[in-house]
């Protein structure tokens, strides 16, 4: 089997690593790409065509890791070449997802839950032909959820609206228990009931908010869109509680 990369970052090197087996070779390209990409690509030993052209139709899996901006650009310049499955896995949302359906055959909507080189990141798949990628659970943990591909990406924004509006929540009550003088405390009480590791967990999502919090107030408002006939009213407070 050949997979293929239409972008070689984070995602698909970790990807390279971790997919380990004898029966798989993996393409990609370096057209047009950074320095820091070519030397990525180079330092993974992976085969290298022209074009992603080629790669397209070379791939029985073809996967795209780039970024969110460029995934609809990319499924519409290079979906028409795949044969095979076409496995998007950017951080996308659902919308996006049905754009890139109508451009593609055969496509596996993916969302990869935590970080790619956490201890256990967690793939989820959906489309018609997600199936076919059953044999990425020998090499990360892969579950399949639908054959309604926009299924994944629905799921992933939904984890977002709480885990997103959760974080504003405990922005906020760590606030006022600093104000009170009564930080430590706060956070031990809560270990009690929400496990010794609350305080770590709880400390490491705020200061990610706080240090992203133009990209989580826009991850938000996408989600409003998104969600846009239902009420979400914490998902709203949330954003206000990031703009400020
Ligand atoms: N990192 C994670 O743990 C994680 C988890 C879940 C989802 N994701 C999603 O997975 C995608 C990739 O993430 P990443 O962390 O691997 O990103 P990254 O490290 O920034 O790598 C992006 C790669 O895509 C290439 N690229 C960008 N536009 C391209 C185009 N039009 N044609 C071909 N290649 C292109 C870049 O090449 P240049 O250097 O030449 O620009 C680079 O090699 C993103 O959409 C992200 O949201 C990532």
């Amino acid at each position: 089997m050949i997979i293929g990369f239409i972008g070689f970052g984070k995602v698909s090197r970790n990807l390279v690593k971790i997919i380990n087996s004898d029966d798989i070779e993996f393409v990609t390209s370096a057209e047009n790409r950074s320095s820091k990409t070519i030397d990525d690509i180079e330092k993974s030993g992976i085969e290298v065509l022209d074009t992603f052209k080629e790669v397209a139709r070379r791939a029985d899996v073809l996967i795209s890791a780039t970024s969110p901006k460029n995934a609809l650009g990319v499924a519409r310049q290079y979906g028409k070449y795949a044969n095979g499955i076409y496995l998007d896995l950017n951080n996308i949302s659902p919308d996006t997802t049905s754009k890139i359906n109508e451009s593609v055959c055969n496509l596996v909507d993916g969302a990869i839950i935590g970080k790619i080189d956490s201890d256990n990141p967690i793939l989820y798949l959906s489309g018609k032909k997600a199936s076919r990628l059953r044999f990425l659970n020998d090499f990360i943990q892969t579950k399949i959820i639908s054959d309604n591909a926009g299924d994944a990406s629905k799921l992933k924004l939904l984890r977002s609206t709480y885990t997103k509006t959760l974080s504003a929540l405990l922005i906020e009550s760590a606030e006022i228990a600093r104000d009170n003088c009564l930080e430590d405390e706060f956070f031990s009480m809560l270990s009690l009931t929400e496990g010794d590791d609350f305080r770590e967990k709880s400390l490491s999502r705020i200061n990610n908010t706080l240090n992203s919090s133009k990209r989580k107030s826009e991850e938000l408002e996408e989600i409003i869109n998104y969600f846009d006939e239902n009420e979400l009213i914490m998902v709203k407070a949330a954003l206000k509680k990031l703009s400020q």
